[in-house]
């Protein structure tokens, strides 16, 4: 049959999937399936803080790179994933005791040493990630307790300083549909390009579950983002079900996947369509949500699961 990428071609987008930088240096077939399957890629860890940046100005891209490189080779854009979160951080940085210019130095050098490292090479940056709490009130985390709320324009102004060329995305879970969350970083996204700030797109994470409704507003969240000016992506797919699971759930999955789907193919300015891993084989999903799963499009085997063909078959529709 043919491939998720040649297909997301013809509909006029990206289809791309969360790398884990191990599987990808191990595993032949599942390097395979990266390269046959999709026309982008995200690193699933290797470009995080910790990651990068292990001693305060040290910095380690050897992963990073060779994703990059491996990108390079099978004709793929790179999103990078991602500058400023409040996990995955090193713990100079967690446990260092610093004020709040000394935090904001380090915010600074930091984004700008990953940046100018990949200048050319990424396609759109995750510069802020997951800065909201479900609620619409910004994330009490270490920059806004140290920096307040300007810490956001601050982190696109420096990236973009440092690539311009790079499409700036702000990321975040639960906003596929309207909601407080979606709402107040649409406000936050309005008010900064009132300014300004260059923040060029909005990712939508789109973690789903099977025991919760699918987003079916996503289009209508999307739209009012699209009216903004803004790139839209779905940025890290995936549909987690208690196991064992039956038939419903996997229609249930099967759905949630198409929901995600059409909301890229429904909104203009929607770039991308990018699944958090592709194989049950290496999924964050059992390790944080005790007794779920089989959140992935390609099972443990590397078999194309129905969520695959359900995917296909709307990117050919399309
Ligand atoms: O690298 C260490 C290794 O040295 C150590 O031996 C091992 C022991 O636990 O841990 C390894 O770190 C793990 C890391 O993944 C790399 O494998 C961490 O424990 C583990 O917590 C971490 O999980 C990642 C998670 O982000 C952390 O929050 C997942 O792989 C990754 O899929 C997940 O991705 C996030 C996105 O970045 C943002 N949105 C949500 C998404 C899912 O949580």
């Amino acid at each position: 049959g043919t491939t998720l990428r040649a297909l997301a071609r013809k509909a006029g987008i990206r289809v791309g999937t969360a790398v884990n930088s191990d599987a990808l240096a191990g595993e032949a077939p599942y390097a395979q399936k990266v390269a046959d399957e999709f026309s982008s890629v995200t690193p699933e860890n290797v470009m995080k803080w910790d990651t990068v940046e292990p001693a305060r100005g040290t910095y380690d891209f050897t992963q990073a790179d060779q994703l990059v490189a491996f990108a390079k080779a099978h004709g793929q854009l790179v999103r990078g994933h991602n500058l400023l979160w409040h996990n995955q951080l090193p713990s100079w940085l967690t446990s260092g005791d610093f004020s709040a210019a000394e935090l904001r130095d380090i915010l600074h050098q930091h984004i700008t040493a990953e940046v100018a490292h990949f200048k050319g090479e990424i396609w759109q940056w995750d510069v802020v990630n997951e800065a909201f709490n479900d609620d619409g009130t910004l994330r009490d985390d270490l920059w806004l307790d140290k920096l307040g709320p300007g810490y956001v324009a601050d982190a696109f102004r420096w990236a973009h300083a440092a690539d311009p060329k790079a499409v700036l995305f702000i990321n975040d879970y639960n906003i596929e549909g309207v909601n407080a969350k979606s709402t107040a970083l649409y406000d936050l996204v309005k008010g900064l390009r009132a300014e300004g700030v260059p923040v060029q797109g909005v990712g939508i994470q789109g973690h789903l579950d099977v025991k919760y409704p699918a987003p079916h507003d996503i289009a209508d969240n999307m739209a009012r983002f699209d009216a903004l000016g803004v790139q839209t992506a779905i940025t890290e797919a995936d549909v987690r079900m208690t196991l064992p699971a039956d038939a419903t759930d996997v229609e249930a999955q099967d759905e949630a996947y198409q929901t995600l789907l059409q909301g890229c193919l429904l909104t203009r300015h929607c770039t991308d369509f990018t699944v958090w891993g592709f194989t049950d084989k290496y999924s964050w999903v059992p390790g944080v949500f005790t007794g779920e799963g089989q959140a992935n499009i390609f099972d443990e085997n590397y078999r194309p699961k129905s969520a695959y063909t359900a995917l296909g078959q709307d990117l050919r529709l399309a």
